[in-house]
């Protein structure tokens, strides 16, 4: 989704701003953009497509030199991705004064405030529902910005995460949020604000975050004002709410080594966190299990554990990857734990007026913890009385900090539009919680301690599946050109065959469907034709007998068959005709390997077929609107 760039401090702020555009390019974007205060004047600069083109356009301009500026990459949702509607966008003050404003987010009510203003003699120049803002701010403007961002804010539904500034007061920038993500780097002698922390921390490690409603003025200028090229410099910042009531934000250390958002050797992110899975495991079961005492420890959930044991049913949310993982930790609360449990789109729950009874516990799933429908599928569901859990990867994102109590994923930073090791650390979190609640109801030490066993050696299980990867992508080399695939699987193993064709499709641009396998003859089977891919989740286990006649059904048309297999299996050599191994683990750990094959068919193919893979067209990492 958009990312948002600012800076006040005493450095030159271009080249810092490319900087972190190019940090926030993993997010998705159509259009970039960057404005900075120069002699007295905001100078703006646009571009569609690349940060590199802006960057080049800026040179050709002769370079743009400041201490203060604000930029933005744009995922089009109001108006096309044209330069007109890049940001930043821009309003006059009754002074003569320009405003500037960058933004993440959707205005609701723009269209009424877009009449309000039109009649004032604003001129509107994009279709955009940002633009209302930046003009709002100027028409409220009486030579303060801070003040003037809040009545601003004060008149807006939606969402937004803002970053304003005005050429009057060339050494303030204002931000501020609701519901959009927004972080505030502290530094020595400058302030900087970004989308999220992989364009911060290479400034500072120091943070604050706001709430929803928070307005933050940093201002930072030479103590000396009259020789601003030389001498200390002061910074000073403070936070109110959009009614102008002070409030205090704690400053906190970012957990994040620069290493961690960096390619290192690979040639794309996408393969560096699916290979670094191993490791990224490692730390997400790392101290949450407990050998000795045969136990699984979850420690932010032990205030609840009590409502935990109580708990009547559990609602899984999330979108994308995200639902498939919940889709899993569906069945995984139903086996082991045995508690009801159902894993919804949020969009559709939101929507369909759900009924909570006493006892639901929502979980929602999301590796930025910041997914819009996440979000508001959770608030929905406190507000019908249930208790919340979240199962996020990033720490201190929105998601986290409203819920009741929650496990974190800690498998590091995915950059990856394409969500890899996030989902195989949601399964790991879930399966852990459903052994966390299950070993307190009934399951016996022995059954606990065979996953636990089985957790532990995960990392390596998972460590030999990635060696298969020259193998997979030689499979994928012959089926490259198809354009229809289908992902079959039953149990356990059918939302990993929603999570192969979802993998395929955001990437590659083939079309593919998952489905439970036997639903294949009520309707899909249509589709197979001689050559078809059809990729099998094979794994031996309670229904392996049934996936095989599913696998002679689709051979007899002629599909092609793309088998996961158990190592060891040799009846399926005589059915597929690529088989990718996967190690023989119980049945409810199986998506936990079985996904592992998958993730690499789709990063091989979309390679194959010449694609961006951390690009992907027209999305977005983080959906921050519903
Ligand atoms: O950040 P979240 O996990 O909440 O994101 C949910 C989905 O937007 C995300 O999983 C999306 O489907 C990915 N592109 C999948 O690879």
């Amino acid at each position: 989704m958009c990312g948002i760039v600012a800076y006040v401090g005493n450095k030159n702020v271009a080249p810092l701003l490319f900087e972190g555009l190019k940090r926030l390019e993993y997010r998705g974007y159509d259009s970039a953009g960057l404005a900075i205060v120069s002699e007295e004047k905001i100078k703006i600069a646009r571009a569609t497509g690349r940060v590199s083109v802006l960057e080049s356009k800026v040179a050709a301009a002769g370079g743009f030199e400041s201490h203060i500026g604000i930029a933005h990459t744009r995922w089009a949702t109001h108006g096309p991705p044209t330069e007109a509607n890049a940001h930043p966008h821009t309003g006059k003050t009754k002074s003569g004064h320009t405003i500037a404003v960058v933004h993440n987010g959707i205005i609701e009510n723009y269209v009424t405030l877009t009449k309000y203003l039109t009649e004032r003699g604003h001129v509107f120049t994009s279709q955009t529902d940002t633009e209302v803002l930046a003009k709002l701010v100027a028409e409220l403007y009486e030579g303060d910005l801070e003040k003037a961002v809040q009545s601003a804010l004060r008149e807006v539904t939606g969402a937004y995460a803002i970053a304003v500034m005005c050429d009057k007061e060339p050494h303030t920038l204002v931000c501020a949020r609701k519901g959009s993500p927004l972080i505030i780097g502290i530094g020595e002698d400058s302030y900087v604000v970004a989308s999220d922390p992989s364009a911060v921390v290479a400034h500072t490690t120091q943070v604050i975050t706001l709430d929803d409603y928070q307005v933050a003025r940093l201002c930072a200028g030479p103590k000396d004002r009259k020789s601003p090229g030389g001498g200390p410099w002061a910074v000073e910042f403070r936070t109110t709410t959009i009614d102008n009531v002070r409030v205090t934000r704690e400053v906190e250390e970012l957990e994040l080594d620069l290493q961690q958002i960096e390619l290192g050797k690979y040639p794309h992110f996408m393969l560096k966190e699916i290979m670094e899975q191993p490791e990224s495991l490692r730390n997400c079961l790392r101290g949450r299990i407990d050998q000795r005492e045969c136990r699984v420890v979850l420690g932010g959930l032990t205030p609840l554990v009590r409502d935990l044991m109580r708990a009547k049913r559990f609602i899984l949310t999330g979108q994308g990857t995200a639902f498939h993982a919940g889709r899993i930790g569906e069945y995984l609360l139903e086996d082991l734990a045995k508690i009801p449990a159902r894993c919804e789109y949020a969009s559709e729950f939101r929507y369909r007026n759900p009924i909570i009874e006493e006892g639901s516990i929502i979980i929602g799933v999301s590796q930025s913890g910041e997914t819009a429908d996440t979000l508001a599928a959770m608030r929905e569901a406190k507000e019908r009385g249930a208790m919340a859990l979240g199962v996020v990867n990033a720490v201190g994102s929105t998601i986290s900090r409203e819920t009741d109590a929650g496990v974190y994923l800690h498998v590091g930073p995915e950059i990856g539009v394409a969500s890899t090791k996030a989902f195989v650390g949601q399964v790991a979190v879930l399966t852990l919680l459903a052994l966390y609640i299950g070993k307190r109801r009934f399951l016996s030490d022995e059954t606990v301690r065979t996953y636990l066993n089985d957790l532990e050696k995960l990392p390596e299980h998972v460590a030999k599946v990635l060696e298969q990867s020259d193998h997979i992508r030689a499979c994928v080399e012959r089926h490259v050109h198809r354009d229809n695939w289908l992902f079959l699987g039953r149990g356990y193993n059918y939302p990993v065959a929603l999570e192969g064709a979802l993998k395929l499709k955001e990437i590659s641009y083939i079309h593919a469907e998952g489905m439970p396998a036997a639903e294949m003859k009520h309707g899909p089977i249509a589709l197979i034709d001689e050559g078809m891919p059809v990729v099998f989740i094979a794994t031996q286990g309670s229904q392996y007998d049934k996936v095989i006649s599913n696998i002679e059904e689709v051979r007899a048309r002629g599909g092609k068959i793309i088998a996961v297999a158990t190592e060891g299996d040799t009846r399926i050599e005589k059915y597929a005709d690529s088989i990718f191994r996967v190690p023989n683990v119980p049945e409810a750990m199986q998506p936990l390997v079985s996904v592992i094959p998958l993730q690499l068919v789709a990063y091989h193919a979309a390679v194959l077929r010449g694609h961006d893979v951390d690009k992907p067209r027209n999305l977005a990492k983080s959906v921050t609107v519903e």
